[in-house]
C-alpha cells in the first residue's frame, strides 16, 4: 500500500496534507525518515510513525448510529440529508456505508461499516438475523394477530412473511422481531391487518443492541467484542 494512502486512510488529511508532513520530515517508516510520500509500505509489518506516535493500521470501521427520523439510509443524495451527514469527516475516511436500510422516518440502531463481508452476512436472507423494533400503532393488537404474525402475514403483493414475534409492551405499543428486511416490511405487515405504524424504532440487530447512552443522532465505534460477536454468527 502506498504511504500517502495509508496516512490519508488513518486520518492524516488529504494526500496533499500527507505530502507536507513528509516534507517536514515528520513521518518515519521503521525509524527511518521518509522523503517521498508515494513509497510502498506493508501496513501489517512496517512501523509507521508521525512525530513520536505509532500509527496503528485499521482496515475497517464499525459505527453504531442512533438514527434520527428525517435522514435517508444512504451514502449520498442530491436533495435529502443522509445518515452520512451525521458522521464526522475523520470517521468517513474509510468510507463506511449503512448496513441495510431504515426508512427515512424510522429511528434507532443503524450499523455503518466498510466491512462488506460482515454487511453481507447480516443482510443475507439465509442467515435470518433477528431485528427487533418498537412500534407505536394506531390501535392495540389482538391475540389473533399475534398468532398471525407468528405464522406469517400475507402482504398486499402476495408475499407471506417469515414468522415474526409480537408482544404488547404498553397501550398501542409493541415489540416486534423479524428476521427479514423487505421494503417497509413492518409497516406493510401492520397494514395487512388493518392497523398502522405511527412510530418505529429499531432496538437491535443480531447480537448488537442500541447503546442507551447514545442520544438521537449520536454514534460511537463498536467495541472489539461487539464486532467479534456480530461476525461469529
Ligand atoms: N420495517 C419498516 O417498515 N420500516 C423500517 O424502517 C424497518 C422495518
Amino acid at each position: 500500500m502506498r504511504l500517502d494512502k495509508f496516512l490519508a486512510n488513518m486520518g492524516y488529511g488529504s494526500r496533499k496534507d500527507v505530502k507536507t508532513l513528509v516534507k517536514k520530515k515528520r513521518i518515519t517508516v521503521n525509524n527511518q525518515i521518509v522523503r517521498k510520500a508515494d513509497i510502498h509500505i506493508d501496513p501489517n509489518k512496517d512501523q509507521i510513525m508521525c512525530d513520536d506516535l505509532i500509527i496503528e493500521y485499521k482496515e475497517y470501521i464499525y459505527l453504531m448510529l442512533h438514527k434520527p427520523a428525517g435522514y435517508l439510509s444512504a451514502t449520498e443524495d442530491q436533495k435529502q440529508k443522509t445518515v452520512l451527514d451525521l458522521i464526522k469527516k475523520q470517521d468517513k475516511v474509510l468510507e463506511p456505508f449503512p448496513v441495510g436500510r431504515l426508512d427515512k422516518d424510522t429511528e434507532g440502531l443503524l450499523l455503518l461499516t466498510n466491512d462488506g463481508q460482515l454487511a453481507h452476512e447480516l443482510l443475507s436472507p439465509k442467515k435470518h438475523v433477528d431485528k427487533t423494533y418498537i412500534a407505536k400503532l394506531a390501535r392495540n393488537i389482538t391475540d389473533e394477530e399475534v398468532k398471525q404474525f407468528a405464522e406469517g402475514v400475507l402482504l398486499e403483493d402476495g408475499y407471506v412473511t417469515k414468522p415474526a414475534r409480537l408482544r404488547t409492551i404498553e397501550d398501542n405499543m409493541v415489540k416486534i422481531t423479524i428476521t427479514e428486511g423487505k421494503f417497509h416490511q413492518i409497516k406493510r405487515m401492520f397494514e395487512a391487518v388493518d392497523n398502522k405504524v405511527l412510530y418505529l424504532k429499531r432496538l437491535s440487530m443480531g447480537s448488537l443492541y442500541l447503546d442507551k447512552n447514545l442520544d438521537i443522532g449520536e454514534y460511537r465505534e463498536l467495541t472489539t467484542e461487539e464486532v467479534s460477536q456480530l461476525s461469529s454468527k
